[in-house]
């Protein structure tokens, strides 16, 4: 399939958009600069599917998230800005991730995937 570029310049602070690439959801979410710290803070200790922060984003480009949108368990949406951790809640079986997209409570076993992406510009992301 072809790449999608996503216009990051009115996506604002703690908004997530959700675009599709291959029919699968994804979703683009501007971290606030709260969300940022918080997130690398957190011990990978507390982490079942343990990942850095920096392997979540890309360098130098700190506040973007381009994570698919489906919960890793059985597929549901999870909500955004819902659950304990900055993130979103599964409404299927309670899974929980974080800001970053980070499995931090339920059966989901794995977190959000990454997808394939790179900035076309600081305001650009490609997917694919
Ligand atoms: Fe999300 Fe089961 S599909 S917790």
């Amino acid at each position: 399939g072809a790449p999608l570029d996503v216009d990051l310049a009115p996506i604002t602070d703690g908004q997530i958009v959700n675009v599709f690439w291959r029919g699968k959801l994804i979703f683009v979410r501007k971290l606030t600069a709260k969300e940022v710290t918080d997130m690398k803070a957190i011990p990978l200790s507390e982490l079942s599917d343990p990942a850095p922060f920096d392997a979540r984003v890309k360098s130098g480009h700190d506040q973007w998230l381009v994570v698919y949108g489906n919960c890793t368990h059985l597929g549901c949406v999870p909500i955004g800005h819902q659950g304990n951790f900055e993130g979103w809640a599964c409404p299927c079986h309670g899974s929980q991730f974080d800001a970053v997209g980070r499995v931090r409570r339920g059966p989901a076993p794995i977190n959000l995937p990454v997808p394939p992406y790179t900035f076309a510009s600081d305001t650009k992301v490609r997917i694919g």
